[in-house]
């Protein structure tokens, strides 16, 4: 697999990270992960955009979207990747300096990498729907920022693994949050609810694709605090992401969601993802 490195396309197994590169020693960098079907980037402007706002948030330097652009185009095509399915990974970090907890030198370029995977769909998830697991959101107070400092999610998911469950989904005082990778919604008298984009969540390109998704459909949808109380009222719960696209849920820790199935306006939302996604 051949990836980007600081200005270079090498073979993956090329590169080599510093260890003093300060995402290896404080988690100092951001990331994305963007989906291509069949070659084609989907949504790349909102996911650059989004990366734009977790690099200024984080008072790093501002990257070339053009550029980045043009880098994954080429990740993409000199993998053969253009008639695949794939994510395409871009993580860019602080860059390489003494181990000191200040900002280094204004100077110091940014440690810029991009590689691709091919995508394996998971067969079957969709019918049978997928199991959550709740769990307190023990995350930091900046969610919108695409931080590489994925611990509390990565603990958080293998606890979901070793559960039986595909996903964990954190509750913060009482609200339901989003999925340790993945954003959250639930459906209330035919209404879909998520979490509003604040601070305590990532603002999903999915997620907001399927609220524009439900306007045009004519389903109802509001941003608002999703109580872990009322969960159980919800007819529908669904988990949002660039590799599950829509999943829905059917079971949460030890409760069956609804009849146990995909519900009707989740299956509504995934054919029209599709025929998003087609078009
Ligand atoms: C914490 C979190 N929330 C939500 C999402 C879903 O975001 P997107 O739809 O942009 O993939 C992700 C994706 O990685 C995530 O890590």
């Amino acid at each position: 697999m051949i990836a980007y490195f600081n200005g270079q396309y090498v073979s993956k197994e090329d590169v080599k990270i510093s260890p003093d590169d300060r995402g290896f020693l404080f988690a100092d960098g951001v990331y994305e992960v963007i989906r291509s079907y069949g070659g084609r980037l989907f949504n790349v402007d909102d996911h650059l955009s989004r990366l734009s706002h977790s690099l200024r948030e984080l008072h790093m330097a501002p990257v070339s979207l053009a550029h980045l652009k043009t880098v994954v185009d080429q990740v993409i095509h000199r993998n053969n990747l253009e008639n695949e399915d794939a994510t395409l990974y871009i993580q860019i970090t602080r860059g390489v300096a003494p181990r000191k907890h200040p900002f280094p030198d204004p100077e110091t370029s940014p440690t810029v990498y991009v590689s691709a995977s091919v995508l394996q769909p998971s067969p079957g998830e969709w019918e049978t729907g997928i199991a959550i697991i709740l769990v307190p959101d023990l995350r930091w107070g900046r969610c919108d920022i695409k931080s590489v400092g994925l611990l509390p999610n990565v603990l958080a998911c293998q606890q979901a693994k070793e559960r039986g469950a595909s996903e964990a989904v954190f509750v913060r005082d009482g609200v339901i949050t989003e999925g340790s990778h993945t954003s959250f919604c639930a459906v209330f008298d035919g209404q879909l609810v998520t979490h509003p984009a604040n601070n305590y969540i990532l603002a999903g390109i999915t997620r907001r694709v399927v609220l524009d998704l439900c306007v045009t459909l004519g389903i109802p949808v509001k941003e608002s605090p999703i109580l872990e109380r009322t969960l159980k009222r919800a007819s529908e719960l669904m988990v949002l992401g660039t590799t599950s696209e829509i999943a829905a849920v059917v079971r949460v820790d030890d409760w069956i969601v609804g009849d146990g199935k995909p519900g009707p306006i989740a299956s509504k939302l995934k054919r029209a993802f599709g025929d998003f996604v087609q078009a």
